[in-house]
């Protein structure tokens, strides 16, 4: 199976291209700016071109969520207009497409996790500049999955779970908001579950299941039980820690309004693909130890 990544420095990115050449039946290529910008049609046909692929993954975004209030125009060129080209390109040439969306398309009203089939009700530009994302793919190119993540970290780039970790080195306490409940993402857990899904559509006809999915690591979290688990498993290796004080959305105000509950029903992807994602303990349990590691690592 060829696959063509678009987006290289990203952390869903990053973690795709570390994890695939352990496949030995995928031969993956992630392409960035600016050999290929998807807003820019010129570069995304010649690495179509270049690569083949039986499967396009877009993980390029404008994911600046509180600066996209004051960039909508950039938001929304990259995040549906790019995406519409990416998908439609792909589709010309033959290829499917996994496309990622986010949590943020639903509003948070809603006191259980969210399925596929719930109403959106995006209360940002980045979330309405995705949402809009979503439904140009689905309309350029029938051969799509659509995945929806939330809150990813990585060992690299800019993350939750390393802004804590940095904050602890100068200071030894910290308020995290404790009314927003959601599903910490481990990306390389979460580029598995890609590959899971590239596996099984590659080549694949009008039957394969086509659509719209939910994958975010399993179990739940608020922001201030993210960071209690994260500063837990980095002391114990002796890394960073601090004393957290819950507090609330209201005193941690942003430009950008988050939804108060982000959980997504994955039971779609386990039904459809067979994958669910690792539990979030287990993707922070790795993440810190990469970022912090001991002698005997
Ligand atoms: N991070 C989260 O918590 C989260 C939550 C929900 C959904 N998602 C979705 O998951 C996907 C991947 O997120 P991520 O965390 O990996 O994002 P990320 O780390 O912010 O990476 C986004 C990448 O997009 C690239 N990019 C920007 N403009 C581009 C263009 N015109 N052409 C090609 N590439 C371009 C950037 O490249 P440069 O390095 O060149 O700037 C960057 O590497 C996105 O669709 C995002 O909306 C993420």
């Amino acid at each position: 199976m060829r696959l063509l990544i678009a987006g290289w420095q990203g952390q869903v990115a990053r973690a795709l291209a570390e994890a695939a050449p352990a496949c030995p039946d995928v031969a993956a290529c992630a392409i960035g700016r600016p050999a290929l910008d998807i807003c820019e049609m010129k570069t995304i046909t010649r690495a179509l071109a270049d690569v083949r692929p039986d499967v396009v993954i877009n993980t390029a975004a404008y994911t600046a969520v509180d600066k996209a209030e004051s960039q909508a125009d950039e938001a929304f060129a990259l995040n549906r207009d790019g995406a519409r080209m990416l998908a439609q390109a792909a589709q010309k040439r033959g290829a499917a497409v996994i496309h990622l969306s986010t949590d943020y398309v639903f509003d948070g009203s809603k006191a259980a996790p969210y399925g596929e089939d719930d109403p959106p009700a995006p209360q940002t530009v980045y979330s309405r500049s995705k949402l809009e994302g979503e439904e140009m793919v689905r309309a350029a190119n029938p051969r799509h999955v659509i995945m929806r993540t939330a809150w990813v970290y990585s060992p690299v780039g800019s993350n939750f779970v390393k802004t804590m970790l940095r904050l602890a080195e100068s200071r030894d306490r910290l308020g995290v908001v404790d009314d927003q409940c959601g599903n910490p993402t481990y990306a390389p857990h979460l580029a598995e579950a890609i590959l899971g899904v590239a596996r099984q559509i590659a080549g694949a006809g009008p039957d394969a299941p086509w659509g719209t999915y939910h994958a975010v690591g399993s179990g739940s979290a608020t922001w201030c039980g993210l960071a209690r688990e994260i500063f837990r498993q980095s002391s114990a290796r002796g890394g960073p820690g601090a004393e957290i004080d819950a507090i609330t959305t209201a005193d941690y105000p942003t430009p950008a309004r988050r939804p108060a509950n982000s959980r997504l029903d994955c039971d779609k992807l386990q039904q459809h693909f067979g994958l669910r994602l690792p539990d979030w303990r287990d993707g922070v349990k790795d993440c810190v130890s990469r970022l912090c590691p001991t002698p005997t690592d």
